[in-house]
């Protein structure tokens, strides 16, 4: 094979710099959006965890996925564990469709049923336990791909001890809901400005772990407020701003009357949808997509999105984003077009 001169391989990568954006939208406009829940239902009668919206699978969701999954009755997810279940560095939502049960994460105990949300914080170890005679249907949607991008992904499960990253290193790495432990200079007052800047840097990671622990972490469907926006009726589920300590994964619902539609918008963050009630059509860059409840739509990046209520219940809408991972790297940009028609 011909070699490549040194001139031609470092054009070719400056290039690809360049390139990559408009290539990039290519991409967006060609990912599949609408994911039908009656194939997603086939898949989960042969196995009970079927990943819907995946860069694996050919998605081009650069930071988040999400799967379906099912807890047959009385049992475990994860049946062999015993008391730790597992933890990893990416962030979680959990949003449970049918069945009751409860959770443990970090010792505490969460109880839900449908309708019910965990924001799972980081690191913290958790397993979730069914308690009926029914299955529990959830899906959940988590960082990893953004996490595995950073090459900061860890996932610790306590039937895989093999695999243990920290969780080897004693009782006291068990505990903590940081990566490695946390650790503190405690040299008294610090001497100089530097010196200043320097301890609050390696106490960061002990600060993060109580703002984990004092985090909300089990919304409750009866608790939701929904409120008039230019987007139409929305309830904020999870963000900092309502008591969350999330870094990366934000949800909101969304409510729209029959005959009505949202508002149209588009941003910079990635953004998938579940459908938890009625049906609708959604348009998107100027494709329209029939849907239906429990279908999930994924929506591409900085494409104009509006939905439209063509059914006769209630339209809701689960969005789970990543909207708070962009605003962290300084990159959050959202553009508002029509405004919603019912508020
Ligand atoms: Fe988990
Ligand atoms: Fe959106």
């Amino acid at each position: 094979m011909e070699q490549k001169s040194i001139k031609e391989v470092h054009t070719e990568l400056m290039m690809h710099s360049v390139k990559f954006a408009k290539d990039e939208q290519g991409r967006r406009k060609q990912q599949q959006v609408l994911f039908k829940w009656a194939e997603v239902e086939k898949k989960l009668g042969e196995h009970k965890h079927i990943y819907v919206v995946d860069a694996r699978l050919g998605s081009n969701n650069h930071t988040h996925r999400l799967w379906y999954d099912v807890i047959p009755p009385h049992t475990e997810e994860g049946q062999e564990w015993k008391t730790l279940g597992h933890r990893h560095t990416v962030e979680a939502i959990i949003y449970f469709l049918k069945g009751r049960g409860h959770s443990i994460i970090d010792g505490v105990r969460y109880d839900w049923g449908p309708g019910d949300l965990l924001s799972v914080p980081m690191f913290s170890w958790h397993r979730h336990i069914n308690d009926t005679d029914e299955p529990v249907l959830r899906i959940a949607s988590t960082t990893g791909p953004l996490s595995l991008a950073l090459g900061q992904a860890v996932y610790e499960d306590e039937r895989y001890p093999e695999f243990w990253i920290y969780a080897q290193e004693g009782e006291e790495a068990r505990k903590t809901l940081i990566p490695g432990g946390g650790g503190q200079l405690n040299n008294g007052k610090a001497q100089n400005r530097a010196a200043e800047l320097y301890a609050e840097e390696v106490a960061f990671a002990m600060k993060e772990e109580q703002l984990r622990r004092a985090s909300k972490v089990l919304v409750k469907q009866k608790d939701l407020v929904f409120e008039p926006t230019a987007m139409g009726n929305v309830a904020y589920v999870v963000d900092p701003r309502i008591g969350f300590h999330s870094k990366a994964l934000g949800v909101v619902m969304a409510e729209i009357p029959p005959g009505k539609r949202s508002g149209a918008h588009r941003h910079l963050y990635d953004e998938i949808d579940l459908v938890i009630g009625g049906r609708g059509k959604i348009i998107v860059a100027d494709e329209e997509y029939d849907f239906g409840t429990l279908d999930v739509l994924s929506i591409p990046v900085f494409q104009w999105h509006q939905y439209f209520n063509t059914g006769t219940e209630p339209l809701r809408i689960l969005a789970i984003n990543t909207r708070l991972a962009l605003d962290n790297l300084g990159l959050s940009l959202t553009h508002q077009g029509e405004h919603a028609d019912y508020v």
